[in-house]
């Protein structure tokens, strides 16, 4: 059963066949991020299970993991970090490379970007194979993060990365699933 956030994000969010390549069903959350009440409800129901707790620092994969992290981040007063695709960042990084749903991508974050034992939410838009999400929570632990959760929009659970990320120990909390 639905709740009714989730049946209004569900229809907020554009379904495109075949892009990026053939067989893939890509979730398309502009349509969202474009809906002024979806998208705060969606970030209002990311931060709520946080209310109380103080978190340091919200870590954003690019891209779209830079909209919901900026937003999020202000709203809970955390300061942000952005993980990034390689070769974006300007200062010392530190760099893992990790498999997604249609490719692999290495990607990287500023060494000093987190201090040992600061509390970090770490955020994407969607979770498929957890590729993505694997690499920056590896990424984040070599830093000495301590991740509270790993939050996403939208989860695939037929591609399983869920369990990969909790095999990691790291918490990980969805809005909406898609089949
Ligand atoms: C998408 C999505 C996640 C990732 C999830 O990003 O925003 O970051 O795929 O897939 P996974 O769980 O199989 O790793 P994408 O790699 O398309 O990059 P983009 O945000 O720069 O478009
Ligand atoms: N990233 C990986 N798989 C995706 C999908 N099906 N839709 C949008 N982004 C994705």
């Amino acid at each position: 059963m639905k709740s009714s956030l989730q049946q209004e994000l569900i229809a907020s969010i554009r379904n495109i066949a075949d892009y990026p390549k053939p067989g893939i069903m890509f979730r398309d959350i502009t349509t969202l991020l474009g809906n002024p009440r979806a998208f705060r409800r969606a970030i209002d129901e990311l931060v709520h299970p946080f209310a109380g707790t103080k978190i340091d620092k919200v870590a954003g994969v690019e891209a779209r993991g830079f909209i919901m992290g900026g937003a999020m981040a202000h709203q809970m007063s955390a300061g942000f970090v952005p993980i990034r695709k390689k070769g974006k960042l300007p200062h010392d990084t530190v760099r893992i490379a990790y498999s997604l749903e249609y490719g692999v991508d290495e990607m990287e974050m500023h060494r000093d970007a987190i201090k040992p034992g600061e509390k970090v939410i770490l955020v994407d838009d969607l979770i498929a194979t957890g590729g993505t999400a694997e690499g920056a929570t590896k990424l984040l632990q070599q830093m000495g993060a301590d991740i509270v959760a790993a939050c996403f929009i939208i989860d695939l659970p037929e591609l399983g990365g869920r369990r990969k990320i909790e095999a990691l120990g790291v918490k990980v909390l969805t809005l909406i699933e898609f089949d």
